[in-house]
């Protein structure tokens, strides 16, 4: 027995409980890991409250990630003692997931835990920081130098924007932040976004193309957010999207991308390959200000994380919540 969240669905209805779990609810794995952090990301909210139908099997253990340390392996790739790290492969929603003391996966969905983060660190970061690492490389694979103008990040006090916008102003670039808590804006500025702008000017309905302003936009919000993001990107500028914050539509028109040549990166971290994880992680442990990482982190127990699933999906969570799974 281990301890965890669980989810079920039955006549009954949809719950997520922290409860003592038996281990025949692990699935099939070669490699066994003792969980020591976790995070909450948008997903695992959405699988916590039912909210989205990401939980697509039961019951499930939630959590898309964790970081610790194997205790049982048949994979020649691990040994017991081995310190990892896992993102995403379809673990949280088809495959039990890393809320809960034990998780037991395939080893080649594993990465080491880079050796200049501890497993909160790493967990710190989580999918969310992984995928806004994602995001910036895919904008200076592009070519934008920070010369090039400004970086717009949307959903900038999430987990998402919130490492988005330390690595950018790592790097350089003159970062724009969109929220809708400009009280945060202290915060995001800390962070280095060099100006902070209401999220209302890019969440309503606008116009196919619009006066040139961004070299470059990270969205973490979609929809009309994403829409206008394109429309006012400049000539041959680029923007990458991740998320659906502010919902899953896309109410765009082709003329960013056959007048302004911008180009929309999509961007997955779920099933990115081995080599792409490895380059995002790397650049994490160097373009990542350890400080800043801890000022955007809040420790939970794995018995809050419940709780904390609404907060979350309502956008009242700032940074990014570390889950402590010994508590
Ligand atoms: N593609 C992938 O592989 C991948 C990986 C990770 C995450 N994601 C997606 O990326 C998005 C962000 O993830 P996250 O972990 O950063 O989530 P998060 O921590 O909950 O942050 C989302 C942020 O979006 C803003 N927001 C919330 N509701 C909004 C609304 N209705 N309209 C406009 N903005 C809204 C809020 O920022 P402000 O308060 O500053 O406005 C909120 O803090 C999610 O949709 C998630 O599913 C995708």
């Amino acid at each position: 027995m281990f301890k965890g969240i669980l989810i079920n669905k039955d006549e009954a209805g949809y719950k997520a409980q922290y409860q003592s779990i038996d281990d025949s609810v692990l699935p099939e794995g070669d490699v066994t890991v003792k969980v020591e952090w976790s995070t909450l990301n948008y997903k695992d909210g959405l699988a916590i409250t039912g909210k989205s139908p990401v939980v697509r099997r039961f019951p499930m253990v939630p959590g898309i990630d964790f970081a610790g340390t194997v205790s049982a392996s048949s994979n020649p790739a691990w040994k017991i003692g081995d310190k990892v790290i896992l993102n995403g492969w379809g673990v949280g929603e088809t495959h039990c997931g890393g809320l809960a003391e034990v998780a037991r996966v395939k080893g080649e969905w594993l990465v080491a835990l880079p050796p200049n983060f501890t497993a909160r660190q790493a967990m710190a970061i989580g999918t969310a920081g992984y995928t806004a690492m994602l995001c910036v490389i895919a904008l200076e694979k592009h070519g934008i130098k920070p010369a090039d103008g400004e970086i717009l990040v949307t959903g900038a006090n999430g987990g998402v924007g919130s490492v988005a916008i330390a690595l950018l102003a790592k790097l350089g670039y003159n970062v724009v932040a969109s929220t809708g808590r400009l009280a945060e804006s202290d915060y995001l500025k800390a962070l280095g976004a060099t100006s902070v702008i209401d999220r209302n000017e890019l969440s309503a309905p606008g116009k196919p193309i619009g006066k040139e302003r961004w070299a470059g936009v990270v969205d973490a919000v979609g929809s009309h957010t994403l829409a206008n993001a394109c429309a006012t990107t400049k000539y041959r500028g680029a923007v990458a999207a991740c998320g659906l914050a502010g919902g899953m539509d896309f109410p765009s028109t082709v003329m960013p991308f056959i007048l302004r040549g911008v180009t929309l990166y999509g961007i997955d971290s779920v099933m990115a390959p081995l080599t792409v994880r490895q380059e995002a992680w790397q650049r994490l442990g160097k373009d990542l200000d350890p400080a800043k990482l801890d000022a955007m982190t809040s420790d939970i127990g794995l018995s809050e994380a419940i709780a904390y699933a609404s907060a979350l999906l309502a956008g009242e969570v700032r940074g990014r919540l570390a889950v402590d799974v010994s508590r």
